[in-house]
């Protein structure tokens, strides 16, 4: 399974990628309006700083609703660097527009999707990534994580080769719990990364082991 940082914070996409785990970047216009990125040409800006920064897929997403203004608005994010994917929202018209990019070799990633019949449309489109939002769809009080392993079963079944995007991760145990289900990629909050680190076990563990080096030093 792919590791990509959920975020538009330069500082926390530095100190993921340092780890040296991190395959890719995925952002929002919520995550862009957190860091204060303000005006196209700052927005576009970012996106530049992004990928160089990091080795991998970078996820740009599009504002616009209509077909024609979405792959207007898609080829110039693609422009930006041969690692960004077109984040496009799972409406009629995004559906229409992934398919264009796919045909005109522009990687997709769809997005805002809550559903197996939202991800079928998107692998039908040639989306490269479907992104289902796990978190949010807990908080609706149903199960993310059986989404996930729904729509690998289907993309399975039928040989569909868009990648199952794992996004709206919440907490460590998400992410392992979508590596079980089947993800491709899980895009990860800096927090829910690090949290992976953590066991009391290795805290205790490694403070004996210390002490007992001392004997031997
Ligand atoms: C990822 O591509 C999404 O933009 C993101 O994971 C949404 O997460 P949220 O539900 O925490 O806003």
């Amino acid at each position: 399974m792919k590791f990509f940082i959920d975020t538009a914070n330069l500082a926390q996409i530095k100190e993921a990628n340092e780890l040296g785990i991190l395959d890719g970047v995925t952002t929002n216009p919520s995550l862009m309006a957190k860091e204060g990125i303000k005006g196209h040409d700052a927005v576009i800006n970012h996106y530049k700083t992004i990928c160089e920064m990091v080795n991998g897929d970078i996820s740009a997403e599009v504002i616009s609703t209509e077909f024609k203004a979405i792959v207007e608005e898609g080829k110039k994010l693609a422009a930006i660097h041969p690692n960004i994917v077109v984040k496009v929202p799972m409406i009629k018209d995004g559906v229409k527009a992934i398919k264009w990019f796919t045909d005109n070799g522009i990687r997709t990633n769809c997005t805002l999707c809550f559903s197996a019949g939202q991800a079928i449309l998107a692998a039908k489109a040639g989306a490269a990534y479907i992104s289902p939002f796990i978190g949010r769809i807990d908080d609706s009080g149903w199960d993310g994580v059986v989404l996930i392993e729904q729509i690998s079963r289907i993309y399975k079944l039928q040989g569909f080769k868009t990648k199952v995007l794992a996004a709206s991760i919440r907490n460590a145990l998400h992410i392992v719990k979508c590596a079980e289900a089947g993800a491709d990629v899980c895009t990860c909050p800096l927090e829910s990364i690090l949290g992976l680190l953590k066991h009391p076990l290795t805290d205790i563990g490694l403070a004996k082991f210390l002490e007992d080096a001392k004997k031997t030093a």
